[in-house]
């Protein structure tokens, strides 16, 4: 039964509920907070969450947590890494399959970045990786973003085709956010 609540500030309702659900194994509530600051440019995902969490946890007024992810593809050099966002929105799914048309090596990372933040504080930051392939075409309908595309070290299956519960106990998003509820539990 969680007993203590953490604000997280995410646009993103598919990331707000893996988060409450990842959090919630650590007694841990969450309330959404529907806004999430500047995305600075950087290759850093955790600098990039910690800038937006101290800003908005000072424009607020509120301890807060911000996360963001990154995929890095090694035949791309790391694109799109932070850089995730537009280039789903622009290229989506089969854009980045056909930049990998003729490519053999398919290896890819998801980082994911976590901030928590209090008012006019300097963030604590906590990381999280998940190591794994670009598959060759999409399957699954879980998940969200890049997940039909993105096949974890050791599995036969996208993301998107495990349960929510599944990706969440392998994901860079669960690893990053389990260091930070020890944290956070511990202080
Ligand atoms: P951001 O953290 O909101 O900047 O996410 C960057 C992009 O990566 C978004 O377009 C998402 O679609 C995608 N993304 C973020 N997290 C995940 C994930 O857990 N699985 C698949 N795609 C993700």
């Amino acid at each position: 039964m969680p007993t203590r609540t953490v604000s997280f500030a995410t646009s993103n309702e598919h990331k707000f509920r893996e988060a409450a659900l990842i959090l919630s194994d650590f007694g841990l509530s969450v309330t959404r907070i529907a806004e999430k600051g500047t995305e600075i440019q950087s290759d850093n995902v955790g600098a990039i969450a910690a800038f937006a969490a101290r800003q908005t946890s000072s424009a607020l007024g509120l301890p807060l947590v911000v996360e963001d992810t990154g995929l890095f593809i090694d035949s791309l050099d790391g694109f799109p890494g932070p850089y995730a966002s537009p280039v789903y929105k622009k290229m989506g799914l089969g854009g980045v399959l056909l930049l990998l048309k003729n490519e053999s090596n398919r290896g890819a990372r998801f980082e994911s970045g976590v901030a928590f933040c209090e008012p006019e504080k300097e963030a604590k930051i906590f990381v999280g990786s998940l190591e794994g392939s670009i598959a060759k075409t999409p399957a699954g309908v879980g998940g969200f973003g890049f997940d039909p595309i993105f096949i974890p070290e050791g599995s036969d299956k996208t993301l998107a085709e495990l349960s929510l519960d599944e990706k969440c106990s392998l994901s860079h998003r669960g690893k990053a956010l389990g260091l930070f509820a020890k944290w956070y539990l511990a202080r």
